[in-house]
């Protein structure tokens, strides 16, 4: 590494440098064939962009950003929010702006809490129940479907090892309690 640095500043070899110096960057995550599940889990769950919207984003000194004092936790129970508009499938969907809940013409959905508290989180989940959700698209892996905008046909489509691996490492984060609404279907909540 030294050794390209070096030659880069050389400067007429800068053309060759910069692929170089790019490959070098693009070395594959380690974590990609990672043995260890907890590992490998959190690589799939980074490149799922789970985050995105089971971690509300909040505002910091560069823009918005992840909370992550709230990691996974999903929506913000405490969070008081205005009616949102009626919308038909060919007008728009809205969401919050902590990207947390969203409201289109299926009704209101409200990213879940994915820690591994036991009231109002991901606790009393075993693996298979997960491994059934992201399959079906069935909440709990056999009720009511699964809203938008959770990927979950995505997820459908790993191997067994892949989803075993988000399960375990959706179990080693840290417990958040915070009870999500319950999502509205046709302007009723789903009792799940
Ligand atoms: C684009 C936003 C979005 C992304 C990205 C996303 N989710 Fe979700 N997720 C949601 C929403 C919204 C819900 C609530 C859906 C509902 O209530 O039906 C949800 C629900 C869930 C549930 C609960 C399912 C159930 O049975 O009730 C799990 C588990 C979950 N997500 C895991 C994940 C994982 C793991 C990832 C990353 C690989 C992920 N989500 C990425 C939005 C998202």
């Amino acid at each position: 590494m030294k050794r390209i640095e070096l030659s880069c500043l050389g400067g007429a070899l800068a053309l060759l440098c910069i692929p170089l110096l790019l490959g070098s960057k693009a070395t594959p995550n380690p974590a990609a064939n990672h043995r260890n599940p907890v590992e490998r889990g959190k690589y799939l769950v980074a490149y799922g962009g789970c985050s995105d919207c089971h971690t509300p984003l909040k505002l910091g000194p560069t823009g918005p950003e992840p909370d992550l004092s709230r990691y996974l936790a999903g929506h913000p129970e405490e969070a008081v929010l205005p009616q949102p508009p009626t919308l038909p499938m060919d007008s728009w969907s809205v969401a919050t702006a902590g990207l947390t809940a969203w409201s289109g013409p299926w009704g209101i959905s409200y990213a879940a809490n994915l820690t591994p508290d036991v009231n109002t989180g991901m606790g009393i989940w075993t693996e298979e129940i997960f491994i059934n959700a992201m399959r079906t698209g069935r909440h709990f892996g056999v009720s009511r479907p699964i809203l938008p905008p959770m990927p979950w046909r995505g997820l459908a489509g790993l191997t067994d090892e892949d989803l075993r691996a988000i399960y375990a490492y959706l179990r080693s984060i840290k417990p958040i309690e915070n009870r999500v609404p319950e999502a509205m279907l046709a302007g009723q909540p789903v009792h799940d």
